[in-house]
């Protein structure tokens, strides 16, 4: 695959990669022209915004799936979902880093991923400042542009590069991710908190992080970069270890693969959510 200017030019994509390659250039044409303007932003919650720039993408994005994938199933963040079912669904958030977004900090993305019955089967993360379109196929491989993705050789969770993010729902939640950072801070190079999960994994999947956790994160944030950091060479399961990530209220861990029993040692010490793992599905 070779990009000239705004245009990633495919050779060996599938059909569905091609399709979400130009919706995903389109889509990021749409939040440029929003970026660093003065906006209208609504809430959704104390903390949790929406933009009309998340809705124009993906207006654009379903509007396309729709006409093209008629019979497939669509989860996407803004217009609420008819879950995950069916053999094929496609998940979708068309602006992941809206708080970001929102105050002029260049670090967002638009993100899709397809299911279908042998699990995560393509997956797109694009930044559309930098203009990096990170995409993974099932069994293919990952990659940025046209350079191949491979997870970071670090194995000595000291001199790892570490990224999280924290809940919306922080005020009130005692699963609020404080003493797990507090924990990783003090045994790890560094912790970032970047704002997009999307973005957090794809830069795993590029070996410039080692490893990623979150505890409530949703589908959409986490499809697609979970697929590259598989195809990169790395591992994601929940927080417990299970391989059932992929699940509404979602916990993640995701890491090279050399660092996940160190990782998984350390989330031992903080507060975990109850059970094995959250168990309503997607
Ligand atoms: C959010 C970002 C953030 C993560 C939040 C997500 P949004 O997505 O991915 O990094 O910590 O949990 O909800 O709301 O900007 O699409
Ligand atoms: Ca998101
Ligand atoms: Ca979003």
């Amino acid at each position: 695959m070779r990009r000239t200017g705004n245009k990633v030019e495919a050779m060996q994509h599938s059909r569905e990669l091609d399709l979400m390659i130009r919706l995903a250039q389109e889509a990021g044409d749409i939040i440029r022209e929003g970026f660093g303007t003065a906006m209208q932003i609504e809430h959704k919650g104390p903390v949790d915004l929406v933009t009309e720039f998340d809705r124009r993408s993906e207006a654009l994005i379903l509007s396309a799936l729709r006409r093209d994938y008629p019979g497939d199933g669509l989860l996407s963040e803004e217009s609420g979902s008819n879950g995950i079912h069916g053999e094929r669904t496609w998940i979708v958030d068309p602006l992941d880093g809206t708080t970001n977004f929102t105050h002029g900090i260049p670090i967002f993305a638009v993100t899709m991923a397809l299911m279908d019955a042998g699990g995560l089967r393509t997956g797109i993360v694009y930044d559309p400042l930098r203009r990096e379109m990170f995409w993974g196929e099932r069994g293919v491989g990952a990659f940025l542009d046209d350079r191949p993705l491979h997870v970071s050789p670090v194995n000595d969770l000291r001199r790892s590069l570490l990224v999280t993010g924290f809940p919306y729902d922080i005020a009130t939640s005692r699963f609020n991710n404080l003493d797990h950072y507090g924990h990783f801070a003090l045994r790890s190079q560094g912790v970032r908190r970047l704002g997009s999960a999307a973005l957090d994994l794809a830069y795993l999947a590029a070996g410039r992080f080692e490893a990623y956790w979150d505890l409530q994160l949703s589908p959409w944030d986490v499809a697609a970069g979970a697929l590259l950091t598989q195809e990169a060479g790395g591992r994601v399961t929940n927080i417990h270890g299970g391989d059932d990530f992929l699940r509404r209220d979602l916990t993640l861990l995701a890491t090279n693969g050399h660092l996940h029993p160190a990782m998984l040692e350390v989330l031992r010490l903080g507060a975990v959510p109850e059970g094995p793992s959250p168990s309503a599905s997607g």
